[in-house]
């Protein structure tokens, strides 16, 4: 994959919510000390829960400049808050009902629109807002990977791969991971991250790791090698089992 991606190797998956941790507290201290804000992307999925709990508590908690934390999400699927399959629900639950995030800081995907389309429109309206906030950059992308190489809601083979370049967000129809409607980021503006980190865990997604890292570039087959930032860095968070065959 692109050069400047660092893979580190943690035993498992406590360990990687701690590795994350602590870059989310350095990344989110560096960026309060560069230019005032910290504008942080939360990944969709179960990998980064552990990873959210793990910052409500000590040391993380009374650490993290929260009050000048901005939240976005990298994508969502497209049902109400209250959905059990709300990404911004579950990062609710898990992180942000207990920490003091202003409200007005937290953008999430407005899933209330009778047509996605006209949500993505807004959310990117939002992100739009957030990148001229934070100097053209968000300072931290947290993304996770599908077994199929997906990372966001940018599905293998999708029309949503192929949105125009100044397009920052998408309506994404007949995802394959249910459920099939949601709302991502842009191939456009994940790679506005100043740093990407993505977590990874388990042994079924080992193959599709070591295809993405060291295999060649199919980025239509594996989209998460689309995730290459000019201006930024990625970073591979990944525990033994999904590193298993890495060479
Ligand atoms: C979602 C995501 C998706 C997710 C990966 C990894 O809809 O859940 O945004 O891109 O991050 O599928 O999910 P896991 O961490 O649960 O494997």
């Amino acid at each position: 994959m692109s050069a400047q991606a660092e893979v580190i190797v943690v035993p498992d998956a406590v360990a990687l919510q701690e590795a994350a941790a602590e870059r989310v507290l350095r990344l989110a201290q560096q960026s309060v000390a560069a230019h005032g804000i910290f504008t942080l992307g939360l990944a969709g999925g179960n990998t980064p829960l552990g990873l959210y709990r793990r910052l409500t508590q000590a040391p993380y908690s009374a650490a993290l400049p929260w009050a000048a934390t901005h939240i976005f999400w990298g994508d969502e699927r497209y049902v109400p808050p209250a959905d059990p399959d709300s990404l911004q629900g579950a990062a609710r639950a898990a992180l942000l009902d207990h920490v003091p995030i202003p409200p007005e800081q937290i953008y999430p995907v407005p899933t209330y629109y009778e047509d996605p389309a006209e949500a993505a429109v807004q959310y990117e309206r939002q992100l739009q807002m957030l990148l001229e906030h934070g100097n053209g950059v968000f300072d931290l992308l947290l993304l996770g990977m599908g077994p199929d190489g997906h990372t966001a809601s940018l599905f293998p083979h999708h029309p949503a791969l192929r949105a125009t370049t100044d397009r920052l967000a998408v309506a994404v129809a007949a995802a394959p991971k249910p459920p099939p409607l949601r709302i991502s980021l842009t191939v456009t503006a994940l790679n506005h991250a100043a740093q990407v980190l993505f977590l990874v865990t388990g042994a079924d997604k080992s193959a599709t790791l070591r295809a993405v890292l060291q295999g060649p570039e199919q980025p239509a087959t594996l989209p998460v090698q689309l995730v290459r930032p000019p201006h930024g860095r990625v970073t591979w968070l990944v525990d033994e089992a999904a590193a298993a065959e890495l060479s």
